[in-house]
C-alpha cells in the first residue's frame, strides 16, 4: 500500500486527509506538533510522528521514523499553516517571521525531506495547500497571502524541476472552510496606536463574513486532494469548494480594476 506524510493533521484539513487516505486503505503518517492525545492513534496503518515544521531535527526524525516504519513515502501534503491578518505596521519582525517560517521556509524543508528518497526512487507527489488567497488577496493580509503567493509560485517553479525525475506537484486552493483557521490558527494582529486602520478592519470583516457565510467542509478538500493524488499527469492546480472555482474564475476572466472593484464592492458597508 502507498504511504502519504501529511502536516498539520491534528485538525480541520490536514485531519480530514488522514481519515480519508486511511480509509481508502493506504498508510499514513500524521504528523503534529504536539501528538499527545491524537484520537487518530488508535486507528491501523496511522503512524502519528511529531512534526513542528518550523523545526528542521522533528522534520529528519519524522521522515526517518515514518520511511522505517512503511518502507516508502509516496505522497507528501504539505497542509500546515496558519493566517497572520492585520496592518503590516502592527507585526513584529518576529510575527513575520513566524508566518513565512511556518507557511513557506517550512514547506520548503519538510519537502527537502523527502525529495532525495522521492528523487532516488523516480516517483512520489508533493501536494502543496496553498488557497484562493494564493491567488487573490484580501485587505490586511499581506502577510498571508505573501506566504501563499510564495506556495504558487514555488510550487509551479518546483513542478519544473522535479516533473523530469517522475515526481509531481500539484497545487490544491480551498476556497472557506470550516475548521479551527478562523479560531486558533488566525493570528490577528491590532493595535491602540493604528486606529487609522480601523474602518479597513470593519472592512475586512464585512468582506469574511461574506465569503465566509457557507464555509465547505474540510472533507471537500480531502476529496480534492484524493483526486489531485490519483488524477492522471498533467494537472498542476486543483480547486477545492464552490466558492474557490468562482472567486479564481472570476480572477483569470476580469481584468485588474474590475476584479479588484468587486472585492471592494464586497467591503463597503
Ligand atoms: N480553512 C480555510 O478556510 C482555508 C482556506 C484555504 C487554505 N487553508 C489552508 O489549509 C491549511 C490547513 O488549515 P485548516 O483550515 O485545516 O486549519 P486548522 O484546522 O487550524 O489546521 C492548521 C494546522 O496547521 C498546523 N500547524 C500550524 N503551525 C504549525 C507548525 N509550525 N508545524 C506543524 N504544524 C503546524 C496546526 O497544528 P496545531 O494543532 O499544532 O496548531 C494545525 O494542525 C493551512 O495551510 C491553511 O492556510 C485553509
Amino acid at each position: 500500500m502507498p504511504t502519504i506524510l501529511i502536516t498539520g493533521a491534528s485538525s480541520g484539513i490536514g485531519k480530514a486527509t488522514a481519515l480519508r487516505f486511511q480509509t481508502e486503505g493506504w498508510n499514513v503518517i500524521a504528523t503534529m506538533r504536539d501528538p499527545a492525545g491524537s484520537d487518530l492513534r488508535d486507528l491501523e496503518r496511522i503512524l502519528i510522528a511529531r512534526l513542528d515544521v518550523t523545526d528542521p531535527a522533528s522534520i529528519t526524525d519524522a521522515v526517518t521514523r515514518g520511511t522505517d516504519h512503511f518502507g516508502a513515502i509516496d505522497v507528501l501534503l504539505n497542509n500546515a499553516g496558519y493566517g497572520a491578518y492585520g496592518p503590516l505596521e502592527a507585526f513584529s519582525t518576529d510575527r513575520i517571521r513566524r508566518q513565512f517560517d511556518t507557511n513557506v521556509i517550512g514547506l520548503l524543508d519538510v519537502t527537502k525531506g523527502v525529495l532525495p528518497q522521492m528523487r532516488a526512487r523516480r516517483a512520489g507527489t508533493i501536494v502543496n495547500i496553498s488557497s484562493i488567497g494564493g491567488q487573490i488577496t484580501f485587505p490586511l493580509g499581506s502577510l498571508y497571502h505573501g506566504t501563499k503567493f510564495a506556495v504558487e509560485g514555488l510550487s509551479e517553479a518546483l513542478h519544473y524541476e522535479l516533473e523530469p525525475l517522475g515526481i509531481r506537484v500539484r497545487i490544491v486552493e480551498p476556497g472557506m472552510i470550516r475548521t479551527d483557521f478562523g479560531g486558533r490558527s488566525f493570528d490577528f494582529a491590532m493595535r491602540d496606536d493604528l486606529s487609522d486602520y480601523g474602518p479597513t478592519a470593519e472592512a475586512m470583516g464585512r468582506l469574511f463574513g461574506r465569503l465566509a457565510s457557507n464555509p465547505s467542509t474540510p472533507d471537500v478538500v480531502s476529496d480534492v486532494i484524493w483526486k489531485a493524488v490519483n488524477a492522471p499527469d498533467g494537472q498542476l492546480r486543483f480547486r477545492a469548494g464552490p466558492d474557490a472555482a468562482e472567486l479564481l474564475d472570476r480572477r483569470k476572466n476580469e481584468d485588474d480594476d474590475t476584479f479588484i472593484n468587486g472585492i471592494k464592492a464586497l467591503m463597503a458597508g
